[in-house]
C-alpha cells in the first residue's frame, strides 16, 4: 500500500476519533440529569481515551510523512442517554471497521500494525462495554429509550 493511501485512511480514522470524543464530551457538558455522576466520569474518561487515540494517529501520520487533519464532524444524535449510547456504539463500530482494515493495510509494517492492533483491541472493548448497557440491538430502531439505564460504571 502506498503511504499516501494509508495516510488518507489514517486521517479518516482521526476524524472519527475527534467525532467520538466530541460526541461524549457534548453529553458531559449537556447532561440532562438522567446521567449519574459515575456515568459522567466514565464519559470523561472515554473522551481522554479517544483523544489519546487521536494523538497516536496524528503521530503515525507524521511518521509516514503526512499532515494530521483538524477536520472534525459535528457530533450528531439526540440528547437522551439511550441516543448517546446508540450513537456512541455506532461510532465505536465504525472505528473498529477502520482499524481492522488499517491492520490489513499495515501487514508489511509490523511496528505500525502492532500500534493499530492495540487501538483495535481498545475500541472493541469500548464497544462491548457500551453494547452491554443497551437494550437488545433489534429494539434500538423502533423502541423508545428505556426509562432507566444502568450507569456507565463499567466503562473505563
Ligand atoms: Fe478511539
Amino acid at each position: 500500500m502506498q503511504d499516501a493511501e494509508l495516510i488518507a485512511a489514517l486521517n479518516a480514522d482521526l476524524c472519527r476519533e475527534y467525532e467520538i470524543a466530541a460526541h461524549y464530551l457534548y453529553h458531559v457538558y449537556s447532561a440532562t440529569g438522567q446521567e449519574s455522576a459515575a456515568c459522567l466520569e466514565a464519559l470523561r474518561a472515554r473522551v481522554a481515551a479517544e483523544m489519546a487515540h487521536a494523538d497516536q494517529l496524528a503521530r503515525l501520520i507524521v511518521a509516514l510523512g503526512g499532515r494530521p487533519t483538524l477536520r472534525s464532524p459535528r457530533p450528531a444524535g439526540g440528547d437522551a442517554l439511550a441516543d448517546l449510547l446508540a450513537r456512541g456504539l455506532a461510532l465505536e463500530e465504525a472505528l473498529i471497521a477502520g482499524y481492522e482494515e488499517r491492520c490489513r493495510q499495515a501487514a508489511e509494517d509490523p511496528a505500525l500494525r502492532a500500534v493499530l492492533a492495540r487501538m483495535l483491541d481498545e475500541e472493541r472493548r469500548h464497544a462491548a462495554e457500551i453494547e452491554a448497557l443497551l437494550p437488545s440491538r433489534g429494539d434500538l430502531a423502533s423502541a423508545a429509550p428505556p426509562a432507566e439505564l444502568p450507569p456507565l460504571t463499567a466503562v473505563a
